[in-house]
């Protein structure tokens, strides 16, 4: 009897958790594999004083794939696939030069319109240091930041020759 009903516990979980998961993993971005061969767009160092220091502190350089990059340089919108990872390190000063330190974090920006219909047709996550740990659990808190970039269609940063 008691079998049984470990049984039905376990059917009614997989019912009502199967759903929640997938909705989740619908919404996953890919950790951008191979990113460091893509083009390098620009770089920016934000220092102590600058309001975005506690999370943005560091050196940071952006990376575009092929489709992100055509359109960045376009000046056009970004089309479905498009992808943009913002790489931030550690900034270290010594010896009055400023080198590389360890990875923060990266942040990665997909393009798919329908799927991220929410979020401006973009896609936010966040990976810890060297590792593929996730880091966003809201997308809106990244947006909100990126939305007046709405004439650029939400993205920063320019090419830089
Ligand atoms: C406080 C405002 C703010 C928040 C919050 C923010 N960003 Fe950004 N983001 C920026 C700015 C400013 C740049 C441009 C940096 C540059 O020009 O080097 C940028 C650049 C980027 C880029 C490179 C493309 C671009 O727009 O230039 C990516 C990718 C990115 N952010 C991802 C994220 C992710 C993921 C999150 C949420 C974890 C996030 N951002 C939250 C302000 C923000």
């Amino acid at each position: 009897m008691r079998k049984h009903w470990i049984i039905l516990l376990v059917g009614i979980l997989a019912f009502v958790m199967g759903p929640v998961a997938a909705v989740a993993a619908e919404k996953e971005l890919a950790y951008p594999e191979g990113y460091r061969s893509w083009t390098h767009t620009k770089t920016m160092v934000i220092d102590k004083g600058h309001k975005a220091y506690d999370m943005f502190g560091g050196i940071h350089h952006i990376y575009a794939n092929q489709k992100a990059l055509k359109a960045m340089q376009a000046g056009k919108p970004y089309p479905d696939g498009s992808v943009l990872v913002f790489d931030l390190l550690e900034a270290k000063s010594e010896d009055n030069a400023v080198t590389e330190g360890p990875r923060k974090f990266i942040g990665v920006m997909q393009k798919n319109a329908k799927k991220y219909s929410s979020t401006g047709g973009w896609g936010f996550e966040g990976f810890k240091g060297d590792t593929k740990e996730r880091m966003v659990k809201d997308m809106a808190n990244c947006f909100k930041c990126h939305e007046p970039k709405k004439a650029t269609d939400y993205v920063f940063s320019a090419y830089r020759k």
